[in-house]
């Protein structure tokens, strides 16, 4: 079993990202059912009769595993409203290799307002911090020009473009886009953004 003790929160002052709660599943089940043709395109797992009880099965689930160190899937509030889901996923390889893939999803009513960006930039300052991750990596479909755009908003290079490699949620076969942030690379920017500001 994992001995990583994952943290639980974080607050930069402009948007909130926290360990799920199952007291979540009301707000979650709302956000997903009216953001369903929002969401359908690219989030495989979207359905259009999502109920409580799906949302709760699935925080027990996200709980669970946050706890045991082996998936991290959190909840993005803008104070005491929730406006979406994160999280950063072992996908690559084992914790100790200090590498995973941040997911996201904002709900339909806050989406294109800036606040993807905001969340991305929050999960890469939180987890090259506290978490203390080396590479972070964000991945999407091509044609996903809103994620894509998000990555590069974030400051995440786009390392490689898979062609064919994954079918999408349309059965058809896509191309992924596959973008990254390095701590050296994040650490490096953000000394020299203090040095600025100190110097102004
Ligand atoms: C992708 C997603 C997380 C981005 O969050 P968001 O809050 O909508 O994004 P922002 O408002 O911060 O916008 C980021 C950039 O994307 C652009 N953008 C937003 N929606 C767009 C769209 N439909 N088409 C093209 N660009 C779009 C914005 O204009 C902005 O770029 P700009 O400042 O250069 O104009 C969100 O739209 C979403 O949840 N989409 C559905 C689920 C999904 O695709 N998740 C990612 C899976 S990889």
């Amino acid at each position: 079993m994992s001995t990583f003790r994952a943290p639980m929160s974080y607050d930069n002052g402009q948007i909130q990202i926290r360990m799920y709660r199952l007291e979540d599943a009301a707000v979650a089940t709302e956000a997903i059912s009216e953001s369903y043709e929002h969401l359908r395109p690219w989030m495989p797992w979207a359905r259009p009769d999502q109920t409580q009880e799906h949302t709760e099965a699935f925080l027990r689930q996200a709980i669970a595993n946050h706890l045991l160190g082996t998936d991290f899937t959190l909840s993005v509030w803008d104070g005491e409203e929730f406006i979406g889901a994160t999280g950063f996923h072992l996908r690559v390889g084992p914790i100790e290799w200090k590498c995973a893939e941040i997911g996201m999803w904002i709900a339909s009513r806050h989406a294109g307002k800036g606040l993807g960006t905001l969340a991305l930039q929050a999960m890469l300052e939180w987890g090259f911090g506290e978490w203390g991750w080396e590479r972070l990596i964000w991945k999407c479909d091509s044609k996903n020009l809103a994620s894509a755009r998000t990555a590069e908003k974030a400051g995440m290079t786009r390392e490689a473009t898979f062609r064919s490699d994954a079918l999408g949620v349309d059965g058809n076969r896509r191309n992924t886009h596959q973008y990254a942030l390095l701590k050296t690379e994040f650490l490096a920017k953000f000394l020299s953004q203090t040095r600025q500001e100190s110097e102004r």
